[in-house]
């Protein structure tokens, strides 16, 4: 079997996770990785052992897309990174998955939009929440109609602090795009989703109130939001809203979604107990419905999922599936962390027609 070459810019963190995930996976090889940075390039040489032999390594992203010894690329750098590394990509016939968020604002993710089109091969944002097993469930029920036509979406995200990465790159707003986009675009892809509708208007309040408040680097001190309610509403009548705290471990779940029909709802939770829970007006009855577990070869940090957003790409890469996560996601799920960032910076309702989308 003829296998596919996978390229990896970015080796830190997710990047090695991304490689943890193809290394089990037989119609990959992984031929080629990049870092500025030598330690991260240390960790892919450590989590790929004995695969590491014949890797092609290099120091700038540009000589690996020259080099030819790619099929495919994932992007795993730091997220103000993207847009650069991605004009270089898309300037390819190489097919690309990029990490969340696309780009860290609304016009590098439009400029993105317009270049992935004038191009055939796979563009691919790494949104993969939709991947996971009780979330994967919701959707399917969702869509089976047992909550009668949806009218509110909640997202509930209480989690750990920011982990340390690499230069401290996400200690600031201006490298994240501010933690309602480079975390919550997640989130705002499940709503999008979930709705199937455009969001017309955001409103947020939220601030920096516990973490990272003594972490001075270079002279700045962090600036990163870590507590949020923002609404959305949607264009089709929908609401939504997100519930954000980055202070709160120790809770049973990470996150929990509530999906809530004019006939019933459905409630979900990462990493949950296993079952979704569906709630009928009718009879005020609640039934555990068992969430089917995906089979993947490697579970990982997210449940599986990118595990299974991996193997999408790699049948889109074949022409054998459909780009299911595509820029236009990408875009869509900034706007509303965007949105929701000016939201509280300038204490008001921000109505979506403001951005002048084209
Ligand atoms: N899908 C998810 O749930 C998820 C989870 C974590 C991180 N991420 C995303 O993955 C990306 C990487 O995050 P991380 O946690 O691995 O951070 P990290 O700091 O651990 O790794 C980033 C790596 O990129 C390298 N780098 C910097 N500039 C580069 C460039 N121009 N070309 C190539 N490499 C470059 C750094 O040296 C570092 O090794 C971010 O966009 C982040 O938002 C996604």
């Amino acid at each position: 079997m003829e296998k596919l070459r996978f390229g990896l810019i970015g080796t830190g963190m997710m990047g090695c996770e991304h490689l943890r995930n193809l290394m089990p996976m037989d119609d990959v090889a992984i031929t080629a990785v990049s870092d500025p940075n030598d330690p991260p390039l240390s960790w892919a040489k450590s989590t790929l052992g004995d695969r590491w032999d014949g890797v092609s390594v290099f120091k700038d992203h540009r000589d690996l897309l020259a080099s030819g010894a790619v099929d495919a690329v994932i992007i795993a750098s730091p997220n103000h990174t993207h847009k650069s590394v991605l004009a270089d990509v898309l300037s390819t016939d190489i097919p690309v998955l990029v990490e969340k968020p696309m780009c860290t604002t609304i016009e590098d993710c439009e400029d993105v939009v317009q270049q992935s089109k004038k191009r055939d091969a796979v563009t691919w944002v790494g949104l993969e929440y939709r991947y996971m097993p009780s979330i994967a469930h919701l959707l399917t029920q969702l869509s089976s109609g047992v909550i009668g036509d949806l009218k509110m979406i909640s997202i509930r995200e209480h989690r750990f602090p920011f982990l340390e990465k690499v230069d401290n790159w996400n200690r600031f707003t201006a490298n994240t795009g501010g933690t309602l986009v480079e975390k919550c675009c997640h989130f705002f892809d499940l709503m999008n989703l979930v709705t199937g509708a455009l969001p017309t208007r955001v409103y947020a309040s939220g601030g920096q109130d516990v973490n990272h408040l003594d972490e001075v680097y270079d002279g700045r001190q962090s600036d990163i939001l870590d507590n949020a309610f923002v609404t959305v509403d949607y264009a089709n009548g929908v609401r939504a809203m997100l519930d954000l705290s980055m202070f709160a471990e120790g809770g049973r779940n990470e996150q929990e979604i509530v999906v809530v029909g004019d006939t019933g709802k459905i409630e979900a939770a990462v990493p949950g107990d296993g079952y979704l829970y569906v709630g009928k007006r009718a009879d005020r009855s609640v039934s555990a419905d068992p969430v089917p577990q995906t089979e993947v070869e490697h579970v990982g940090f997210h449940h599986g999922a990118s595990f299974v957003e991996l193997r999408r790409f790699i049948s889109a890469v074949k022409g054998e599936g459909e780009v299911e996560v595509t820029t236009t996601d990408g875009l869509w799920s900034v706007v509303i962390g965007a949105a929701a960032h000016l939201s509280i910076d300038e204490g008001r309702a921000v109505d979506i027609s403001e951005f002048k989308l084209s």
